[in-house]
C-alpha cells in the first residue's frame, strides 16, 4: 500500500488536469493562492508593520527548506531569486587559475553553464563537458564525470537529476572523487529537491541551489541555495541591509556593521522578506514536507508500473534506474513526433519536448488514467 494517496484535491482541478508538467513549474495549489490572499489581506491590515514581520516567515521558510535536504542548521540556508543568483555567488567565491578546469555534462541547464563558462574563459581554465552516454554504453553517465575529475579539477557543478532526461547523477561517488582532488561540488537541486530525497548529508556538497517554482511548489522568482564550509567567509553579491548582524534594530541600521547574519545569512537577496512570497514559499515548502520526496517518488513509480505494459505495446521500454517524477522518454523511430504532439494536445495532455525526447514529469496529482492517455497517445502515433 503506497503511502501517499492522490493529492489532487489539494489543487484546483483546472491546474492539474492532465498535467504532466511538473519539471516546467508546478500547478498552483490551493494552500498558496490562499497564502498570497491572506497576505494581501494583512498587507492592507497593517501598513504599519511590525519588525517580527521582516524576520518571522523568512527564518520558518529556511527551515523548512533545511528539513527538505536534511540540514541540520538553517543558518546555512539563503533566499535567492533564482537558481542563477546562487550559482553566480558561488562563482564569486569559488578560487579558479589558469590551467585548472571547471566540469559541467551535455546539454546541462543554462543558469548552471553559462557562469562556468564565462568564469573559464576570464581566468583561462577549461569548461569540461562531460558527454551524455550512448544508451547502448556499459558505463554510466556518473562513471563518466567520475573519469573526467582530476588534479587540476576546481570543481564540479552538475545536478541532482538531469532537466532533460531524468538521468540521476550518483553525486556520492562525485563528491568522494571530489575530495580527493581538494575540488568543489556544486549541485542544482532544481529538478529533484521536493519529488526525490536530497540528503546533503550523503552527498555533502559545497553549494546546493534549487529554484522554488517547480517541485517546491513555490511562486515564481523565488528559490533557494544551502552553502557548506567553503563559502562560510564569502562575498556575497550584494551588499543589502538586512543580511547584516542586528539588522533587527531599525533605529541602528546606519550604524554601520562589519558582520554579516551567520552562516549563508550574507547570501540572501535584498528584499527577501517580501510579504506576498514569504508566506506562499511557507505554504508550498510545508505540503512540499509533509508529502516526503520519498513518497512522492512511490507514488509516481505506480502511475509508471500501471502503464508498463502499454508503453511496451507502443515498442517503447523504460530503464530499470531512473527518477520516477521526470522521465524523457526517447521517441523511438517508429513514432512520428509530429503525430504524437496533436496527439497529446487532443488528449489534454500537458508535457515538454527536448530535442528527440518527450519529457513527462507527473506528481501526486496525477491519476492512472491520465498516465494510460499518455500511453494511448504513443500507441496511436505509431507509424
Ligand atoms: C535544472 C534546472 N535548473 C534551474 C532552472 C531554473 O533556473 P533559474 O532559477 O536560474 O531560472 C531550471 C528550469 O527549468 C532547471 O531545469
Amino acid at each position: 500500500m503506497p503511502q501517499l494517496n492522490n493529492q489532487r484535491l489539494l489543487f484546483p482541478e483546472k491546474a492539474v488536469a492532465g498535467y504532466l508538467n511538473g519539471a516546467s513549474r508546478a500547478p498552483q495549489l490551493k494552500a498558496v493562492a490562499a497564502a498570497a490572499k491572506h497576505a494581501l489581506w494583512w498587507r492592507e491590515e497593517n501598513a504599519a508593520m511590525s519588525i517580527p514581520a521582516f524576520f518571522k516567515d523568512v527564518e520558518l521558510v529556511r527551515q523548512e527548506f533545511a528539513k527538505l535536504i536534511n540540514c541540520s542548521d538553517y543558518n546555512r540556508i539563503a533566499l535567492v531569486p533564482s537558481t542563477s543568483y546562487g550559482i553566480a555567488t558561488t562563482a564569486n567565491n569559488m578560487p579558479l587559475s589558469k590551467g585548472q578546469n571547471i566540469i559541467v555534462v551535455e546539454d546541462q541547464f543554462p543558469s548552471n553553464y553559462y557562469t562556468w563558462a564565462k568564469m573559464c574563459t576570464t581566468n583561462g581554465a577549461e569548461l569540461r563537458i562531460v558527454a551524455r552516454p550512448e544508451p547502448d554504453s556499459s558505463d554510466s553517465w556518473s562513471d563518466r564525470v567520475l573519469a573526467a575529475i582530476d588534479h587540476k579539477t576546481a570543481a564540479v557543478a552538475i545536478a541532482q537529476t538531469h532537466w532533460a532526461d531524468g538521468t540521476i547523477f550518483d553525486l556520492k561517488a562525485i563528491r568522494a572523487r571530489t575530495n580527493d582532488v581538494d575540488a568543489w561540488l556544486v549541485v542544482d537541486a532544481t529538478q529533484s529537491v521536493g519529488a526525490y530525497p536530497t540528503d546533503i548529508a550523503e552527498f555533502q556538497p559545497d553549494v546546493l541551489c534549487a529554484g522554488g517554482y517547480k517541485w517546491l511548489m513555490g511562486p515564481y522568482g523565488c528559490g533557494y541555495a544551502y552553502f557548506g564550509e567553503r563559502m562560510d567567509n564569502g562575498s556575497p553579491i550584494e551588499e543589502n541591509w538586512i543580511n547584516r548582524a542586528g539588522s533587527e534594530d531599525f533605529r541602528n541600521l546606519v550604524n554601520y556593521q562589519d558582520d554579516y547574519r551567520p552562516l549563508a545569512g550574507r547570501y540572501s537577496v535584498g528584499q527577501h522578506s517580501n510579504f506576498i512570497m514569504m508566506p506562499m514559499q511557507l505554504a508550498a515548502l510545508q505540503q512540499v514536507n509533509a508529502w516526503g520526496a520519498a513518497n512522492i517518488q512511490e507514488y509516481c513509480a505506480g502511475l509508471w508500473s500501471g502503464i508498463a505494459p502499454l508503453l511496451s505495446k507502443a515498442g517503447m521500454e523504460l530503464s530499470e534506474v531512473r527518477a520516477q517524477h521526470l522521465v524523457g522518454l526517447k521517441l523511438p523511430a517508429h513514432i512520428d513526433g509530429e503525430q504524437l504532439a496533436t496527439e497529446i494536445e487532443r488528449s489534454g495532455l500537458s508535457v515538454s519536448y527536448r530535442g528527440d525526447s518527450m519529457r513527462v514529469s507527473p506528481n501526486c496529482y496525477n491519476t492512472p488514467e491520465e498516465m494510460a492517455e499518455l500511453a494511448g497517445a504513443l500507441i496511436r502515433s505509431k507509424n
